[in-house]
């Protein structure tokens, strides 16, 4: 983990590998200090640069700043259209590349803009830099992960107070950010529902959490037998983990999170493709968020009670797998056909969703990678949102928008419902048509809820292919900084 230091110099003193200073388009608007802005105003100047949004140019050895060997103009765009997000992530591509190149003291100009409170500013550029300062090297032969050791942001005279109070506070998010992105990556040879409990357990330990795992006859005694069908065709038996944490003063509201942890989908007996289950690994990124939230929760010593469920299964093919055709009886008593066995993510929810509804908590919110057709919707950058408390999900959204992780809502048809009727069941596990299916998954799993405040996210933004400013090849570690901000308020 990098040294974060904050000062109020100009960065013209800076020492060290990069200095990353941060422009606005228009030549007008440097309000940089003199030796750095003559810099910037001649490589643009040369139509070498023209501060676009996100826009790189390195610079090795410029003039008339002292100790540093490159500076690393990046473009902002037009002042105008500014905002938090963008100061983010032009400021976590910057760092990406000076990460990639191995600079390790690395120097941040703060931007500096009338339109916004610069304090604000300051936490944002900082938390872009600490949120790109990530590499998974768990499965290189020789795992040397590449981290800044020195982050030193310049302030240029303003006030430097805010910014260092909120650092610890910036410092859990982007922990939990990692560590949902760690878990994410990890392959599900490694991380399975053994594996991933064990991890939970130790975490709970850490961070003084309540933690209780049930598996084998407890499972089948909790009436869990969803999570069950769907763990049975695996050689590592299904666990459901719950993780408690309470601050020390009364709370005035309970929230139960609730995680899909499939280690692995494989499909089951309806197997995907092999294409399809190139990233499959990642289908337990809602219990991964539970987990990094609960702990995060502690940390922070959020204000409201906040329990998390996770349930931890592999859905395999093999002689002992539950079948398509299969009847299951769900823990709140409705029977289910499964028709196909990679629905598997709403079987696994509808036993932690009622179980969550058992504890009557103020509100529910379930985190699920549940359907392909929310990322045909969505695609890898916006997670879809599902709800009837509409104050609830606005106050989602607009955790979402605030912290630069999207989120967008879609609606719970009622008249879907019937598309999931089973001639034998209470009802079917898919529609057999591909229309709506994030929809219908979710309307799916409204049938197991009994509980007025339930909101459902459709993962979709868990896993980026490609590099994207702050955020690294694989998991993206979204889901604790908006849920943190939601939390904490
Ligand atoms: N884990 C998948 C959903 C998924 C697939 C998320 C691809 C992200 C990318 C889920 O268990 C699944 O397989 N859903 C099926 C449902 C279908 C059988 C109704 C899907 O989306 O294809
Ligand atoms: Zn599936
Ligand atoms: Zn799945």
């Amino acid at each position: 983990m990098a040294n974060i230091e904050i000062n109020s110099q100009d960065g013209k003193s800076f020492s060290g590998d990069v200095l990353i200073v941060p422009v606005f388009s228009g030549r007008e608007r440097h309000r940089l200090p003199l030796a750095i802005s003559k810099v910037a105003r001649q490589v643009m100047e040369e139509n070498d640069f023209k501060a676009d949004y996100l826009e790189l140019v390195p610079l090795h050895h410029p003039n008339g700043v002292k100790d540093c060997r490159w500076m690393l103009l990046v473009g902002l765009g037009e002042e105008e259209a500014v905002t938090f997000n963008k100061l983010r992530k032009a400021l976590g591509a910057a760092a990406r590349y000076s990460l990639k190149k191995g600079w390790k003291a690395v120097g941040i100009v703060s931007p500096a803009t009338a339109s916004m409170d610069h304090d604000e500013v300051q936490i944002a550029v900082l938390e872009g830099a600490m949120l790109s300062d990530y590499d998974f090297t768990l499965c290189k032969g020789k795992p040397e992960p590449r981290s800044f050791d020195r982050i030193e942001l310049f302030t240029n005279g303003d006030d430097t107070r805010k910014a260092r109070r909120q650092l610890a506070q910036i410092q859990v998010g982007v922990d939990a950010c990692h560590r949902v992105r760690d878990l994410v990556n990890t392959p599900a040879g490694e991380l399975h529902p053994e594996s991933f409990a064990a991890k939970a357990q130790k975490l709970a330990g850490k961070h003084k959490l309540g933690f209780e795992v049930i598996e084998g006859e407890a499972l089948a005694k909790g009436g869990f037998r969803g999570v069950m069908a769907v763990g049975q065709g695996s050689a590592r038996g299904p666990k459901v983990v719950k993780l408690e944490y309470a601050p020390k003063e009364k709370a005035k509201k309970h929230v139960v999170l609730v995680g899909k942890g499939v280690c692995f989908d494989s499909g089951g007996l309806s197997l995907k493709d092999a294409s399809g289950m190139e990233t499959m690994k990642d289908d337990m990124a809602g219990a991964a968020i539970v987990m990094a939230t609960l702990a995060a929760c502690a940390e922070l010593q959020v204000p409201v009670q906040v329990t998390g469920l996770m349930g931890l299964v592999e859905n395999m093919p093999s002689g002992t797998s539950y079948k398509p055709g299969d009847v299951l009886k769900s823990r709140n008593g409705k029977t289910i056909e499964v028709l196909n066995t990679d629905a598997e993510g709403r079987l696994v929810l509808a036993d932690l969703l009622d179980y969550a509804s058992e504890m009557k908590p103020d509100h529910i919110v379930d985190l699920a990678t549940l359907t392909g057709a929310c990322m045909i919707a969505l695609g890898d950058g916006v997670s879809g949102i599902f709800g009837e408390d509409q104050k609830l999900v606005d106050r989602l959204l607009s955790a979402g928008n605030s912290t630069g992780e999207y989120l967008w809502q879609l609606p719970l048809v009622a008249d879907y419902r019937e598309s999931l009727k089973s001639h034998i069941a209470d009802i079917k596990n898919i529609t057999g048509k591909r229309w709506g299916g994030a929809i219908t998954a979710a309307m799916f799993l409204r049938e197991f809820v009994d509980h007025a405040s339930w909101v459902h996210v459709d993962l979709s933004s868990c896993w980026a292919d490609a590099e994207k400013d702050y955020r690294t090849p694989g998991g993206t570690g979204e889901g604790p900084r908006w849920l943190l901000e939601w939390l904490n308020s």
